[in-house]
């Protein structure tokens, strides 16, 4: 009988190393044609060609074998909402009033736990299909919906990290809590779940509309007791909304401020969207190492507007992540994210290579949650968190990879540009084969 505590993967093997310059930055990634990556109790022992590494192998190791597949980090998606699953493909409306109109609405089913476990079990499926395997995701303002999520996380063996939102007014009073109850039932979440095996727990106030500064306090609070914690919110991502905040907190610099007057900013804060922010704001998003996470189906399915990577980059360079942002995002891919990233990079006439996109999608993101070593690397120690791409997937991805040469940017390029769930021939989560494609 073989240990079931080993497992090998094999085939063309993709991780970063460092953040690529641009296209054709060869030092920035380690790659192996014929490579293994080998998984001990659910974290990578080694990364190798696999011709050496498998002569050390007792005979017995299960091995996994994907001659064309490319195997590399799975995905990490830093920006999602776990109740929206049925929200996605909602029409008509911008940021405001499609919260309104269908969030606000779908998100009260989450009250029942049933429903929560139900749609939990559709969640989690949906992220395995397409390759990711850490999120950071909101849940509803019903603590059984984060109770829902991460008892389903941890039994599919997923590092995933979240919290229930914290919003207490501008929105349908069975979906608000209080500044003192969403403090209280954050507490609880933390300690139920925070550090239990790969879960983490984030303090989630939605955005600066529906929370009073008392609220906001009360997150800036559990943000001082809890400083390994992420904070995770939303900013400046629709015109509207921005006008909204002006008037909600007069005493306020702008939007960032809103969030820095009660603790909120920092090396361990993700804000989605950062669309419209000043140059003042974006100084302080990078003096203080918060992170701007870019959400491009989303962007352009609310019509929200054009993130700029390529000003992000600029000094005052800030921390940037890529997100789904489900519901309002359009697809759970991490390879549609890429594609309509790239998009709207063209838009504003810049361009994102495929490197820096794939970079982002895995290593980079991991960096965004202050995960760097865990997740989104092959590096030995890391958790054996693993997708297998194949970029012959459909007739359209073989048509085109028939003429690429064998360079790998390229094929990169393919992925995102074309690929989806279909692309996605195996997840695995700490070393357990996950999702397997038919
Ligand atoms: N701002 C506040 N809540 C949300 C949300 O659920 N989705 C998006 N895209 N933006 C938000
Ligand atoms: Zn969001």
């Amino acid at each position: 009988m073989a240990d079931p505590a080993w497992r090998a993967v094999r085939g063309r093997v993709l991780t970063f190393l460092a953040p690529p310059l641009g296209a054709g930055d060869g030092a920035s990634y380690r790659y192996l044609a014929d490579g293994l990556v080998l998984a001990r109790d659910g974290r990578i022992a080694a990364v190798g060609e696999a011709s050496p590494l498998l002569a050390t192998l007792p005979a017995d190791t299960p091995v996994d074998h994907y001659p064309d597949g490319l195997v590399l980090p799975g995905f990490i998606d830093p920006h999602i909402h776990f109740p929206q699953t049925q929200v996605i493909a909602s029409y008509g409306a911008q940021l405001l009033e499609w919260l309104q109109k269908y969030t606000f609405v779908e998100e009260q089913r989450f009250a029942d736990a049933a429903h929560a476990a139900e749609q939990a079990a559709f969640f989690f499926d949906e992220l395995a299909r397409n390759g990711t395997t850490t999120a950071l995701a909101f849940c509803s303002v019903h603590p059984v919906s984060a109770d829902a999520y991460f008892t389903e996380a941890e039994r599919r063996g997923m590092g995933m990290l979240g919290g229930k939102v914290m919003m207490d007014r501008n929105a349908p009073p069975a979906l608000t809590d209080t500044a003192q109850s969403g403090y209280d039932e954050t507490k609880v979440l933390i300690e139920r779940w925070h550090g239990r095996g790969r879960q983490r727990v984030a303090i989630t106030p939605r955005f600066a509309i529906t929370s009073t500064p008392e609220q906001l306090a009360a997150a800036g609070t559990l943000k001082r007791e809890h400083p390994d914690l992420l904070v995770q919110t939303h900013l400046s991502e629709n015109r509207a909304e921005i006008e909204t905040v002006r008037r909600l907190f007069p005493e306020a610099a702008g939007y960032l401020d809103v969030y820095d007057r009660f603790g909120l900013t920092g090396e361990r804060s993700l804000f989605g969207h950062c669309i419209h922010l000043t140059e003042a704001e974006r100084r302080r998003m990078a003096e203080t190492g918060s992170v701007a996470v870019f959400c491009p189906t989303s962007n352009l399915f609310i019509g929200s507007g054009l993130f700029d990577m390529g000003q992000a980059r600029e000094a005052p360079a800030m921390r940037v992540a890529v997100a789904t942002d489900v519901g309002g995002g359009t697809s759970f891919s991490m390879l549609r994210t890429l594609a309509e990233g790239y998009k709207v990079q063209q838009l504003l006439g810049r361009n994102w290579s495929a490197l820096e996109a794939f970079h982002l999608a895995t290593a980079g993101n991991a960096a965004a949650l202050g995960l760097a070593g865990e997740i989104g690397t092959l590096e030995p120690g890391a958790f054996a968190d693993l997708v297998v791409l194949d970029a012959h997937a459909t007739p359209v991805m073989a048509n085109r990879m028939a003429r690429i040469d064998g360079n790998l940017e390229q094929e990169l390029f393919v992925l995102m540009t074309l690929g989806d769930d279909r692309a996605v021939r195996a997840t695995y989560a700490a070393g357990r084969l996950i999702h397997a494609a038919s």
